[in-house]
């Protein structure tokens, strides 16, 4: 069987999703951030996430040097920051952005919830790596409305109908 790599992309594109924004400050890097919406819930127990880091991303080798980020999930008034840091070679943090949470990770203000991570493990997964962590602390969720993504554009939630 074979498929065309731009019609599985939309395929895969009709998958609904949150948008994050993992962001990191590691020993010797200005605080960078990169959007992104592999972001899933693996473990409750252990508190584990994941995400995946496409490998010819400019941000590969400062994530390879990396232990410690922040996923920070977006809310529907935030579209313009996903642009921002899903720009090539723009990925340094504006300092009105990000405060340092409970672990010196920057974290944007006004996320709808951040999580501080550890890294647990890699996986080598294709064209990406699949960055497994432990979640150390997280903010209270705010309450906002998720910022959603599907079919390649930015969504809000809407209760359905009856
Ligand atoms: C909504 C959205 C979701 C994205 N999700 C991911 C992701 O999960 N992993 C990833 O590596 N890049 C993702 N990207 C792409 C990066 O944000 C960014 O555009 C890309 O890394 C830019 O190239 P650079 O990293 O080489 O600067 C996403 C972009 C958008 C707009």
């Amino acid at each position: 069987m074979s498929f065309d790599q731009r019609v599985f992309r939309d395929a895969l594109g009709q998958f609904p999703t949150g948008v994050t924004v993992i962001t990191a400050n590691p020993d010797g890097c200005k605080p960078f951030g990169v959007t992104a919406n592999s972001f899933s819930s693996v473990s409750l127990d252990p508190p584990l996430i994941l995400w995946s880091l496409q490998k010819n991303s400019d941000t590969f080798s400062t994530f390879e040097k990396t232990t410690h980020f922040a996923v920070n999930v977006l809310t529907d008034k935030q579209e313009a920051i996903s642009n921002q840091y899903a720009k090539k070679n723009n990925h340094d943090l504006n300092d009105e952005h990000f405060q340092l949470g409970e672990t010196g990770t920057p974290l944007l203000y006004d996320a709808l919830v951040s999580f501080e991570c550890e890294v647990d493990m890699c996986h080598d997964a294709g064209d990406h790596i699949i960055i497994v962590a432990k979640v150390l602390a997280m903010t209270e969720v705010n309450g906002a409305k998720p910022l959603v993504f599907c079919s390649g554009k930015y969504r809000e939630l809407a209760p359905l109908e009856g």
